[in-house]
């Protein structure tokens, strides 16, 4: 349990992260990600409650804990004024790696992380992709058994994206134990062994992503139309072919839903349209993503600051 003045920002959140496996923090802005990471690495204290990382103590022993972990996210200890090099380098030697072993071990990371042709740039030229992407192998110098990555991809192109994906499960493979906070479902689909969903600092659902995406269906139809009136319309269209609760924008003629067989759902709701004589602005098939996945266990939309 962990507040700040009057917000509770974690309330009864109960993890268990199996040695080797990937666990999915899913959750919008606010839900209390940082919060249990932050608790889980030692840079918080919790008010209440216990946690064990690695078999240590967080309470106990943060300093076996820290020795322990990799951390990467927007409090990663690199200075702006080092290059690339020489961050890996210092935080090699924060684990206590000699300065020749931690050296070594980041140009490996770089040459890994395509950072080569940057390794003697101060981070401060860093675009946000390679920030991303030394911070990660930052977190990644010293091999530890447990990595903690919180939202190790946000605001990156699907390119950098994919690679930073690429690396984290080549760590996994290898055997280290790996906490992701996310906010696409996407993300966690692709890593997580197990995902809980966190809302308000507490779990509203566990399970594996196939478990999770059967909650929430295979596929989502939007369409957009134009205005309320046949926002309407369209409504009661896609109720014969919707799975589960729809979204409804009605002023901006937007309408939502899961379907069971996205092809087939789409040609009867196009058909219905034309008879009907709707104009569409747009149609389209789609992936489900955070929100649908709260539509379906919350019944409301994730908070409005969500949607970034
Ligand atoms: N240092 C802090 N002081 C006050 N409130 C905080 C602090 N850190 C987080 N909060 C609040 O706690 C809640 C959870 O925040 P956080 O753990 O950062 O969520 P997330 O990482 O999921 O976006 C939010 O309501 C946030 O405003
Ligand atoms: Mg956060």
């Amino acid at each position: 349990m962990k507040r700040y003045g009057e917000v509770t920002a974690l309330d009864g959140l109960d993890l268990d992260v199996p040695g080797g496996t990937v666990l999915g923090l899913l959750g919008p802005n606010g839900a209390g990600k940082t919060t249990a990471v932050s608790i889980l690495t030692t840079l918080t204290r919790p008010d209440a409650g216990t946690a064990m990382v690695a078999g240590v103590d967080v309470l106990a022993d943060p300093r076996g804990v820290r020795a322990r972990i990799g951390l990467s996210g927007q409090y990663a200890a690199v200075d702006e004024h080092l290059t690339a090099t020489e961050n890996l380098e210092m935080i090699g030697c924060l684990y206590g790696m000699s300065r020749r072993d931690a050296r070594r071990r980041g140009l490996e990371l770089l040459d890994q992380f395509r950072l080569m042709e940057a390794a003697d740039r101060p981070l401060k030229t860093f675009s946000g992709g390679m920030r991303r992407r030394i911070d990660l192998a930052g977190a990644l110098v010293a091999d530890p058994p447990v990595l903690f990555l919180d939202e190790p991809t946000t605001g990156l192109d699907p390119r950098s994206r994919g690679e930073l994906w690429e690396a984290i499960r080549d760590r996994v493979q290898r055997g280290t134990t790996v906490l992701l906070t996310t906010q696409y479902l996407e993300e966690a689909d692709q890593l997580a062994d197990e995902i809980v969903v966190i809302d308000h600092g507490h779990a509203i659902a566990k399970g594996t992503s196939e478990e999770l995406k059967r909650r929430v269906g295979g596929e989502h139809l939007d369409v957009h139309v134009n205005g309320a009136d046949d926002a309407r319309r369209t409504e009661s269209i896609m109720n014969k072919v919707a799975t589960g609760p729809m979204r409804v924008h009605h002023d901006e003629g937007e309408v939502s839903a899961p379907v069971a067989n996205g092809v087939e759902a789409l040609s009867i709701v196009l058909r219905e349209l034309e008879e009907q004589r709707i104009a569409i602005v747009d149609i389209g098939l789609r992936r489900p993503t955070l929100d649908d996945v709260f539509m379906e266990l919350t019944g409301h939309e994730a908070s409005a600051e969500a949607s970034q």
